[in-house]
């Protein structure tokens, strides 16, 4: 049987990651595509020479041209610019919506059958207007970002309570930004969930508190110390994690930015909730209870992806 493939549109400091862990975990064969000339390329040829080294059977190529990654099974898109120093997320959407225009068609002309992973920021309102141009079926089309931010959550968790970070399982909600809400009440260690381990004293409220504010800016407390560009092994990471789950039917249940018309509430917009992903994309959006506070927070986040959408309806006229 062919081997799945996958095109990373975006071949930078993700894009690049993305290829060196799909190959190494032998996901399929891998397709780097950039507009930058010459990074692809490079990019796909020094992963490659890793392979006796690494030991995988996997075919990398570097390219400029979209009709590269027919067929493609999974694209993840990391395409566009990063944050600096002093910007937040919403600082890139006007030149991140132009990217995902050019990037949604390339999609939708060669690879229209395939699970789309986006993660170029600002996240919720990139991966709406990728699913806008590109046309592709609403649970093919995804962003990543609850993987990611629960995986800080989760990395601090463990620091603070000394255990494996194996044994901590996190859930975080809402748009990727600011307004994100790490739900304490569903998070555990080995299935003891955190108000309980306040109660037990291996932690403060205090603490919690501000390791749910350090989990919110995780992504510019590392945008601060690298200057030059934002975090990239956690978040390819976490789409591999999540293209795995598809290509291997795995059904696992991951909080991603997924499209929900009626779950929680939602009359059509991406956001991000626990999902099941498996062989169609997302099976379901897991539609859990929350409590009047959690609601609160939510409906924040919610109000303020809604308003990064209207912005992308303001500047392209065509999503209006
Ligand atoms: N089509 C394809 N690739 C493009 C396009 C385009 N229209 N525009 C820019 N690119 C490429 C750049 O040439 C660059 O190689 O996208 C790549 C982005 O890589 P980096 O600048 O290294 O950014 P990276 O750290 O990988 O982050 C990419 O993911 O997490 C988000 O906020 C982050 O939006 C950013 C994205």
């Amino acid at each position: 049987m062919a081997r799945p493939k996958i095109a990373l549109i975006g071949a930078g400091q993700i894009g690049g990651t993305l290829a060196h862990l799909a190959a190494i975990k032998e996901l399929g064969d891998v397709i780097l595509f950039d507009i930058a000339d010459g990074t692809p390329q490079g990019k796909a040829l020094d992963i490659a020479e890793s392979g006796p080294s690494e030991k995988f059977d996997a075919a990398l190529k570097g390219t400029t041209s979209y009709e590269d990654i027919a067929g493609a099974d999974v694209c993840i898109v990391t395409a566009g610019v990063p944050r600096k120093p002093g910007m937040s997320r919403d600082d890139l959407l006007g030149i991140n919506l132009k990217v995902m225009k050019s990037v949604g068609e390339g999609i939708a002309a060669n690879a229209p059958d395939a699970f789309v992973i986006c993660i170029t920021n600002p996240l919720d309102a990139m991966v709406w207007a990728l699913r806008e141009f590109s046309g592709l079926p609403h649970q093919k089309v995804v962003g990543m970002a609850g993987v990611l931010d629960s995986a800080r959550f989760r990395h601090f968790l463990s620091l603070e309570f000394d255990v494996s970070m194996r044994d901590v399982s996190a859930f975080v909600l809402g748009g990727h930004g600011d307004t994100m809400v790490p739900l304490t009440r569903y998070s555990t260690v080995a299935g003891i969930p955190l108000p309980d381990l306040v109660k037990m004293g291996w932690t403060s409220q205090e603490k919690l508190d501000e390791i749910v504010q350090r989990t919110r800016d995780g992504g510019a407390e590392i945008v601060g110390l690298l200057k030059t560009g934002s975090a990239y092994y956690a978040p390819a990471t976490s789409a591999i994690e999540m293209a795995e789950a598809y290509l291997k039917d795995q059904r696992r249940l991951l909080p991603c930015a997924a499209w929900c018309d009626g779950e929680f509430g939602l009359d059509g917009m991406y956001v991000g909730v626990p999902t099941i992903i498996g062989a169609n994309g997302i099976e379901k959006v897991v539609d859990i209870k929350l409590e009047k506070d959690e609601q609160a927070m939510f409906d924040k986040s919610v109000e303020a992806v809604r308003g990064l959408v209207s912005a992308c309806k303001g500047i392209d006229d065509s999503l209006a």
